[in-house]
């Protein structure tokens, strides 16, 4: 019968209302994208005319650029957990108190712990395919060589391919090492081996225990034996490449990795073109052993920094370029940014320039100084985000981790820990829930906060008043845009010494440390404005500032808040966990092959 078929102009109706509703509640795509150690100074759309990243800089042109976003901390590793989870690395146990703040070997049993909620695992949940490529740098085993509890895998990542550690010096030849021990190690086992033979030889005329010195000159020599023999097969050990679970090239070679990680890039976006994806490119590059594919070398005015920062935003523009291709730009929210700013004390062995710029800003890694924290930050959307606005408000990569959980389609974690959700105690604290970063004693804080809003224009304000700066795990400085006043207050209770005096850097110790040897602490506190002296130049006193007091007090009062809302967590940067273990050292053949293997074939 007739009545049973529906006019075929309802049917187009139907059909246009079913495909545009489908437009309208389909999930983005996310590419995420983390360059390590660039400078905000290093980048055409910040400043910088002597770069060339055109790519980079069109992203800025079609997206929102923010100039005052801020790591949530100095170092790799924890401004990594913080961008990954919304939430103070403190509150993971992914900062240290002592050094180093970061991984250095494969082999630690340190990293970002299976109770975190990263975005990906969030995403995941929500039918998102999932990809990290590139840089890890938080973990990958806890117990054995191939438990990989650490492993991207366990935090929501489907797909890997890079580098569970980090780029590092030793990761070349000629490059040097970090590991800064062994430069008098020789010298001083000679003089112990020397001094103990002597003894040993004149030991009939000493009152001396030949057994005992004997067991010392040994001990002495098997100590530095291990010691270099893991200088030497430290790249074997620490610069390892996965796919997925598996060993591809050990040690990696970084001569086209860029290239390599780009085209899986874009085949993992090829293949899911068609379902809600989330990347997270996260580049080797522009952190020591500094290097660049042939097709960039020699091309900047900046060495291999600079043709390395080139090769970059090559990158970025392949993959900008395959998201056009695949008609997924008005689908996708694009973020680039930095995990902290540029490395100043790097210079190569033969003192070739290895660092980028911070711009007008002081300082640089490792310190909570503006060049150590304000990073990159933008954002793109078409047609979701309004192109080429300047957003100045103080925000966080924190805040990425909020945003692209609720764009995802999920809700905020705020899972209870400890207490029962129906107990007593839990309904009190829930009550009493009204700041809850003075007040969550039950619950997963997340600092973070969407940026949506603020990007889309429908705040003008960022929802930080507050946001503190750590080095390590020390309270370093606090930040506050009041609600009431454009004044951007900025109070550190410590800063680094610099060395030598008036660099801003501190190449005694090619990073500045946060222990308490290596600070000046502020009683009252440094105070700038931010909004008047972005170079902290000029700190203030209550002679310059009248509201020198009140804004003192108000911020050593936020600052005090804030402590109490850090839960004591296991540190995972324990000297146990930072520590080498041999059982949980990857390796792709046997010890004796030095763990070496073979290049994988690149991929056509
Ligand atoms: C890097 O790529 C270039 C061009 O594709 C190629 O000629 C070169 O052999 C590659 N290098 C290595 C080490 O594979
Ligand atoms: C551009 O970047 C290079 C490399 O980091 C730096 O040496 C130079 O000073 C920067 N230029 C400007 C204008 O910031
Ligand atoms: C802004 O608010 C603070 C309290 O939050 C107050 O102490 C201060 O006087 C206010 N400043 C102005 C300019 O209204």
């Amino acid at each position: 019968m007739a009545s049973q078929t529906p006019p075929p102009l309802l049917l187009l109706l139907l059909v246009g209302w079913s495909s545009a509703s489908l437009q309208e509640t389909r999930k983005p795509n996310f590419v995420l994208m983390m360059v390590d150690d660039l400078g905000i100074g290093d980048l055409g759309c910040y400043g910088n005319t002597s770069l060339r990243t055109p790519n980079i800089d069109r992203l800025a042109l079609e997206g929102v650029r923010l100039t005052q976003h801020i790591a949530a901390a100095s170092l790799c590793t924890p401004s990594r957990a913080a961008f990954l989870t919304g939430r103070y690395p403190i509150r993971s146990g992914m900062s240290g108190s002592s050094r180093p703040g970061v991984f250095l070997f494969t082999a630690a049993s340190g990293g970002l712990p299976p109770t975190e909620l990263t975005f990906a695992k969030i995403a995941k949940q929500q039918g998102y395919q999932t990809a990290l490529i590139g840089k890890w740098h938080l973990g990958l085993n806890c117990g054995s060589s191939e438990d990989h509890c650490h492993h991207p895998h366990a935090h929501g990542f489907s797909f890997f391919f890079g580098v569970p550690l980090t780029n590092l010096r030793d990761c070349q030849p000629g490059h040097g090492t970090v590991f800064r021990i062994h430069r008098y190690l020789p010298y001083g086992t000679f003089v112990v081996v020397l001094l103990s033979a002597a003894a040993l030889h004149y030991s009939g005329a000493l009152p001396l225990r030949r057994g005992l010195l004997l067991g010392l000159l040994v001990l002495v020599l098997v100590l530095a034996g291990l010691t270099a023999g893991f200088v030497w097969t430290g790249p074997y050990l620490n610069c390892v490449l996965f796919r997925d679970r598996s060993i591809v090239e050990q040690p990696f070679r970084s001569e086209n990795l860029t290239q390599r990680m780009t085209r899986e890039a874009v085949v993992f976006m090829e293949r899911n073109a068609a379902r809600p994806f989330l990347l997270f490119f996260s580049f080797l590059q522009v952190h020591t052993a500094m290097f660049a594919s042939a097709a960039f070398r020699g091309t900047s005015r900046h060495g291999v920094y600079g043709d390395a920062v080139h090769e970059v935003d090559w990158s970025v523009g392949q993959i900008m370029q395959t998201l056009g291709r695949l008609g997924l730009r008005d689908n996708t929210l694009v973020y680039l940014s930095s995990d902290q700013g540029a490395h100043l004390e790097e210079l190569s062995a033969a003192g070739e320039v290895h660092r980028g710029s911070n711009g007008i800003y002081k300082a640089g890694k490792s310190t909570s100084w503006e060049g150590g924290i304000r990073v990159p930050g933008i954002l793109s959307w078409s047609g979701r985000i309004p192109a080429g606005v300047e957003i100045s408000e103080p925000v966080s990569n924190m805040d990425l981790f909020p945003t692209v959980v609720r764009l995802s389609g999920a809700a905020v974690p705020k899972d209870r820990w400890g207490l029962p959700e129906r107990s007593r105690t839990f309904r009190k604290v829930e009550q009493q829930h009204t700041r809850p970063e003075r007040l969550c004693l039950t619950c997963r804080v997340i600092d973070g906060h969407d940026l949506m809003d603020l990007l889309q224009g429908r705040e003008e304000r960022s929802r930080h008043e507050f946001l503190f700066h750590y080095c390590n795990s020390y309270l370093n400085a606090v930040r506050w845009h009041p609600r009431n006043s454009s004044s951007v207050w900025k109070a550190f209770f410590f800063t680094p010494n610099f060395y030598p005096e008036g660099q801003a850097a501190c190449f005694h110790t090619h990073v500045c440390f946060c222990t308490p040897d290596y600070v000046t602490h502020h009683d009252p506190p440094l105070l700038f404005d931010l909004s008047r002296d972005p170079s902290e130049s000029r700190p203030l006193t209550a002679d310059t500032e009248p509201a020198f007091r009140s804004v003192v007090a108000a911020m050593t009062e936020a600052a005090e808040s804030h402590r109490t809302s850090v839960q004591p967590v296991e540190s995972q940067f324990s000297a146990e966990k930072l520590m080498w273990k041999p059982w949980l050292q990857p390796c792709c053949s046997s010890f004796r092959q030095l763990c070496q293997c073979q290049q994988e074939p690149e991929r056509a």
